[in-house]
């Protein structure tokens, strides 16, 4: 509990990030495996986060995702944990859908429809079990409720004190990502319901990523090249067999059209079945 006053909670803004990426360092430094994790924290926080503020300096920091905030990731980018927590009906499809769970789960997690995503949370070391976290799980949980949402999710180490935290406000586990953490820790996920679950949006978005597009794009550099260079050489050689070769050609084309490779990756509506 905090008895010395003032200790306060208030909205991020963009003057604490100095302080607030010491904190980030201190706290998360040596776990994160994400190069970017800083600076998308600072653009989650903007807006939406919460730091603490005691003897004049910030002394903890709640970073809470931006809804309609987009990342790069490796692969599709699927959102699993908003299904669980906003259709907990669609637990066993999930479970048996084989969909990949990608390892930032927190980053999937922010496509779910309605919910609010807390991503962060660092206390300074010489201010810890003084209540600081709690408060700011309270003022980002109670911003959410103001704001609509249907729920909130955070994610932390498994067995550790944020843990026992979000437990205590009600908290149940979603779902775990083994080895998450540098350490080999395991992720867990967990939810606050604070609305009823959602009976529209029964579908989440998956966004190609960059990397896919410029993979498609290469893809089509390549066979376009290959094609032209094979017709072209094909073509000076022997030039009788050039129509034949071209007809194998517009055939082997209208193959690789139909299977789909052409097509360049789009979004894509992942429909939740359930009741
Ligand atoms: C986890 C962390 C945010 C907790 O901050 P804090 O300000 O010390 O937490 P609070 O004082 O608000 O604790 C509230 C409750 O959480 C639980 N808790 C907090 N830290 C705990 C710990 N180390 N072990 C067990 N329970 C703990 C307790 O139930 C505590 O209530 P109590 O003090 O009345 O027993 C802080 O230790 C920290 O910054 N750790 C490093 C970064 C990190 O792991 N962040 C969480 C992952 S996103």
């Amino acid at each position: 509990m905090i008895e010395d006053a003032p200790v306060v909670a208030e909205r991020f803004r963009d003057e604490h990030w100095p302080e607030v990426e010491a904190l980030y360092l201190a706290c998360f430094g040596h776990q994160t495996r994400d190069a970017g994790a800083l600076a998308r924290c600072q653009r989650e926080m903007t807006g939406a986060g919460w730091v603490v503020r005691a003897d004049a300096r910030v002394v903890g920091f709640g970073s809470v995702a931006k809804p309609d905030t987009r990342y790069d990731f490796a692969d599709w980018q699927v959102v699993e944990a908003v299904v669980l927590a906003l259709h907990p009906e669609a637990r066993a499809w999930v479970a048996s859908s084989g969909i990949r769970a990608h390892t930032t789960a927190t980053d999937w997690l922010r496509y779910l429809p309605g919910a609010r995503v807390g991503t962060a949370v660092g206390v300074d070391p010489s201010w810890r079990r003084r209540g600081v976290a709690r408060l700011l799980a309270e003022a980002r949980i109670e911003d959410a409720r103001r704001g609509g949402a249907r729920a909130f999710i955070v994610s932390c180490i498994q067995g550790s004190g944020s843990e026992v935290l979000y437990r205590e406000l009600g908290f149940d586990m979603l779902v775990t990502v083994p080895d998450h953490y540098l350490g080999g820790e395991d992720m867990g996920v967990l939810g606050l319901r604070l609305g009823e679950p959602c009976d529209r949006d029964r579908y989440v978005w998956l966004q190609p990523t960059p990397r896919m597009v410029r993979a498609w794009r290469l893809r089509m550099v390549v066979q376009g090249g290959g094609l032209a260079a094979t017709c072209g050489a094909v073509g000076a050689a022997w030039p009788a067999a050039f129509w034949w070769m071209a007809l194998l050609v517009a055939w082997g084309v209208g193959f690789t059209w139909s299977t789909g490779s052409f097509r360049k990756p789009g979004p894509r509506e992942l429909v939740i079945p359930g009741s």
